[in-house]
């Protein structure tokens, strides 16, 4: 059964009249016009639907809005403040880690909880959280090298 949902995107009060159980990244993408955030797989694999959740990298494709009711999601559209990019974007330019660029939303999302939860990780730490996510590309060592700019 549909209700209002409410929720906090990018800082800003959102709310959409919905079922529960649909998944977080559907809600995102066609109730809030939020299309940065990718579908890839769908079952939790590649990464591409990877939004904050309370600071923490989470798969939104299997995330039910229900799940994160009143909580607050931070998107890729989030990031640019006033025209400025964030700064892991600008490193993405830097590094010339975007290809297609279909995966890198959701790589940038788990990069900026790295860069805010352990700004100072060792680099197995680093190569282990981004193997999480598939680029169909194989740009890894550049998407490595673009998040070791700013973490580590
Ligand atoms: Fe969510 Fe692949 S689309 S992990």
């Amino acid at each position: 059964m549909k209700r209002e949902m409410n929720l906090s995107v990018n800082g800003t009060q959102r709310s959409t009249l919905t079922q529960p159980e649909r998944p977080l990244l559907d809600v995102l993408r066609e109730d809030f016009h939020l299309t940065g955030t990718k579908f890839g797989c769908g079952e939790g694999e590649c990464g591409a639907c990877t939004v904050l959740v309370d600071g923490e990298a989470t798969r939104s494709c299997i995330t039910s809005i229900g799940e994160v009711e009143g909580r607050a999601i931070e998107t890729i559209e989030g990031l640019e403040i006033d025209g400025a990019l964030h700064r892991i974007q600008q490193a993405f330019i830097d590094q010339q880690a975007v290809q297609c660029g279909y995966c890198v939303p959701g790589h940038i999302m788990t990069a900026l909880a790295l860069v805010r939860n352990k700004p100072n990780c060792p680099r197995a730490e680093i190569v282990a959280t981004m193997s999480e996510h598939i680029c169909r590309c194989c740009n890894y060592s550049r998407i490595l090298a673009a998040v070791e700019q700013v973490v580590g």
